[in-house]
């Protein structure tokens, strides 16, 4: 067991259909915890509800573009009709990889307006499912929130929109810390997943290198600190952001 976690509440997960929420989502419901998954329409939700009907716990998949903020808090306004909703794991997001000098507007916007500005709805749309009973949120930086990737082709917008959600973290953490909701992020270094999946070989080995441990994270390394940073085990810990990089910002 990695945390002990309330049975019987609620946890939102966004981002949830794959990758580090969905090694957050089989630890929760081994807690007990159901879990009400944000993801894209496009997404495929299959192995999230196998997993919450194997553990026999709620699970239900909501298609939500976290950028679209009404649609947001209409997703959380029917998880709290389904329980307590009592912990929100926010893991939605996407890179971004270019030289500065050709990114386009778009592409820039596409970013900032998921990584950042959806991340800060689904924050304001969970505190507001949270604050009768309290709860903790725990927000998906990143180390490129602290640093600039070595060997890594530009990707400036990611690394603005990391940096944002590691000081808005902070920020929500001080101003909910009357609803008793309490608020952290975690950065990861680099993780095995679908987002470094399809990096050249001799990318992601050089990642491993750059990091004092020597390789990269198993999602479920990363998951496991989450659920710590959810639980009690963590009651004093708020607004503050926890690195997971294997000793990366170290070096
Ligand atoms: N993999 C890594 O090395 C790494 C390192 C540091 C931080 N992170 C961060 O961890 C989080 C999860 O990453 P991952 O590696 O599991 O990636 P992933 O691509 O496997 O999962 C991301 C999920 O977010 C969903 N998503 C994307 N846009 C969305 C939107 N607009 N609305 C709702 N859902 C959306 C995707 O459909 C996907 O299911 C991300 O925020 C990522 O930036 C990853």
């Amino acid at each position: 067991m990695i945390a002990e976690l309330e049975t019987g509440t609620l946890a939102v997960v966004t981002g949830g259909a794959r990758g580090i929420g969905l090694a957050v989502i089989r630890m929760l419901t081994r807690e007990r915890v159901g879990v009400v998954c944000i993801d894209t329409s496009e997404a495929d939700g299959s192995e999230f509800l196998s997993i919450t009907q194997d553990a026999g716990v709620p699970g239900y998949f909501l298609p939500v573009d976290v950028r679209r903020r009404d649609d947001v808090f209409t997703a959380l306004d029917k998880a709290a009709t389904i329980g307590r909703v009592r912990y929100a794991v926010n893991c939605a997001g996407v890179d971004s990889v270019g030289p500065s000098e050709q990114v386009s507007t778009q592409d820039w916007s596409r970013v900032l307006d998921i990584d950042l500005t959806g991340l800060f709805y689904c924050c304001q749309a969970e505190h507001l499912a949270m604050r009768e009973q309290g709860g903790s949120i725990v927000n998906v930086a990143s180390m490129s929130g602290h640093i600039i990737n070595r060997g890594a082709p530009a990707h400036a917008a990611y690394s603005a929109a990391k940096a944002g959600v590691i000081q808005v973290s902070k920020a929500l953490g001080v101003e909910w810390v009357e609803d008793r909701v309490r608020v952290n992020s975690i950065s990861p270094g680099y993780v095995r997943t679908a987002l470094t999946a399809n990096n050249p070989p001799e990318m992601n080995a050089e990642f491993a290198a750059h990091t004092p441990l020597g390789r990269m994270a198993e999602v479920g390394e990363i998951a496991a600190p989450i659920m710590f940073l959810l639980s009690d085990a963590a009651a004093y810990i708020t607004a503050t952001d926890l690195a997971v990089d294997g000793g990366y910002l170290a070096w």
